[in-house]
């Protein structure tokens, strides 16, 4: 293997030099705007990210500044790249470098991992990206990328499939740019071994490859199916007063914790009803439409309807702990999700 392992390295290495893409995060050596940029991509494409990126850091230049800053301003930043928890977790982890080691991001990988919200592969990342450390990591792309590398016939989904991948990722990053060999990894699943069809053609390891030797790209990796989250009916209550959007705001804890959003309610068959028993008094309710919105563990199928409202509103019931009129301008100061923004461009 270890000969193997520093044949495929150089290869990828210089693949790399050659074929990187030009991104923010590749400019710069501090751990935390690495931490930032890997917290961001692990769920979010790059062209994204590049949009927030670059705001974000500047908001929150430092661990320091996410750690003293309101948590729903920090929200409002992260506004519309979803999976929220994301950013709450960041924000933890960064008052526990503060905390703990004076804001200054520890270099081990084992120390990392006790950050809150840094997970094997971020910790991985970080070491070996913004320190050198000659540690491993495994993303969605490195295990298609060894799946089809070595021919690898189990669920890269499953503990056992992960234990392999973590123990191959291991004894292939070299100790002369760890950094560089774990990005070029991710790259190439990223632009060459693409999920679909891969670009064989291009590839620095197509003479390493068990897939592209036996015709396999297609069969691999494997992955065992998930199961289809279960579909969840609500109704959302799109209400205005003159320019103002009637926004309620979630409590602190669970999802969306703290975000804003027009009030919502499950709702298996009386959209109606429903919004009428959590809010109040509400006259010429009228559907406008239907959003649907995949989260991790369930689908969100949410009727959207618009009402007159009564000027005084009623007290706000869990999961809401305020309703207010919210003025066009000042929608970007508030955490406002993805989800909200699709009932929010309903408005009549
Ligand atoms: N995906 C997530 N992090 C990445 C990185 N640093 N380089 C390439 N692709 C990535």
């Amino acid at each position: 293997m270890r000969n193997r392992a520093a044949v495929i390295a150089d290869r990828l290495g210089a693949w790399f030099e050659k074929a990187k893409r030009d991104l923010p995060w590749r400019k710069t050596k501090d751990p935390y705007a690495i931490w930032l940029s890997e917290v961001m991509l692990q769920q979010t494409r790059v062209a994204t990210v590049l949009e927030y990126y670059p705001r974000f850091l500047e908001r929150f230049p430092t661990v320091k500044a996410l750690a003293e800053a309101d948590t729903e301003e920090v929200l409002g930043a992260w506004s519309g790249l979803g999976y929220y928890r994301r950013a709450r977790a960041l924000q933890l982890g960064a008052r526990e470098i503060v905390a703990r080691y004076g804001g200054k991001v520890p270099e081990d990988a084992a120390e990392l991992r006790t950050v809150p919200g840094i997970g094997p592969y971020t910790a991985g990342a970080i070491a070996s990206i913004a320190f050198g450390k000659r540690e491993p990591l495994v993303d969605g792309n490195v295990a298609r990328v060894f799946a089809r590398l070595f021919g690898l016939d189990f669920d890269v989904r499953s503990s056992r499939g992960q234990k392999e991948l973590w123990k191959l990722a291991a004894e292939l990053v070299p100790e002369k740019n760890p950094g560089r060999h774990n990005e070029a990894l991710m790259e190439l699943g990223a632009t060459v071994c693409l999920p679909g069809e891969p670009k064989c053609a291009q590839c620095p390891l197509r003479e390493d490859c068990v897939a592209a030797a036996t015709g396999r790209q297609k069969e691999l990796p494997v992955m065992a199916k998930k199961t289809a989250p279960p579909v969840v009916p609500m109704a959302a209550l799109l209400a205005s007063r003159g320019d103002e959007l009637l926004l309620a705001q979630r409590g602190p804890t669970g999802l969306f914790a703290k975000m804003w959003e027009p009030p919502m309610v499950e709702a298996s068959d009386e959209p109606q009803q429903a919004l009428q028993a959590s809010f109040g008094k509400l006259r010429k309710l009228r559907e406008l439409g239907e959003v649907r919105h995949v989260l991790t563990h369930r689908e969100l199928q949410v009727r959207v309807l618009t009402a007159e409202v009564d000027a005084a509103l009623p007290e706000p019931r869990p999961p809401y702990v305020r309703l207010e009129w919210v003025s066009p301008d000042a929608l970007s100061t508030r955490g406002i999700s993805t989800l909200a923004r699709k009932i929010m461009r309903l408005a009549p």
